[in-house]
């Protein structure tokens, strides 16, 4: 998938192909797995990260960690493009946090105010640290006050979709990440 848009979805643009994000994905294992942690938890923030931790936690495996993962649910989106401001858990972790290394893992870093949340939840529960990855850093600024300590790439303020990501449902199947076209945005 290198071209620059899909024949199939001609109204999103590709931003990074499939094979970029899988080399990408194999680097930043490398820079994840250098950090040596204990017993790592990776906790995805679903729906969006579904396909970006899917393919992070077998780059991890391959670049030597061996992390148990689980699912936290979060809306903030609902049908818009623009976050509400406020975040709701709409399905819980099943595991416990308490003295855990969670890699916290998301699609998209935008306002900030779903990972502080998601952060502060996690901490709030006694794990001893939290490291957050997330698939694309936009180069925003932040509602609230945070970085990533893990980012695949980078954008700026323009709205993605693919690779797990989608608008109003649709696109998350799409093997790369895109950008609506601008007729389309
Ligand atoms: P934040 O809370 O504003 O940082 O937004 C982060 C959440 O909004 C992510 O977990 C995504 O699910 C969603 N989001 C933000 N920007 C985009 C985008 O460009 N495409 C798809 N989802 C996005
Ligand atoms: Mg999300």
């Amino acid at each position: 998938m290198t071209e620059e848009h899909s024949d199939r979805v001609p109204e999103v643009e590709v931003i990074y192909a499939a094979d970029a994000i899988a080399a990408r994905l194999e680097d930043l294992a490398k820079d994840i797995t250098a950090r040596d942690l204990e017993r790592p938890l990776v906790v995805a923030v679903l729906k969006g990260s579904f396909v970006f931790a899917a393919d992070l936690i077998r780059a991890l495996y391959r670049s030597g960690l061996e992390p148990e993962v689980d699912f936290l649910t979060l809306s903030s989106y609902r049908k818009s493009r623009t976050s509400s401001g406020n975040v709701e858990i709409l399905r819980d972790l099943d595991l416990s946090v308490e003295g855990r290394n969670v890699l916290l893992v998301d699609d998209v870093l935008d306002s900030g105010r779903t990972l502080v949340f998601a952060k502060d939840l996690i901490a709030a529960r006694g794990a001893a640290q939290i490291l957050t990855c997330v698939l694309i850093d936009k180069k925003v600024p932040r509602a609230v006050n945070v970085a990533a300590d893990f980012s695949a790439f980078e954008s700026n303020d323009e709205f993605v979709v693919g690779y797990g990501m989608d608008v109003g449902h649709r696109y998350r199947e799409l093997p790369f990440v895109g950008r609506m076209a601008k007729d389309e945005a």
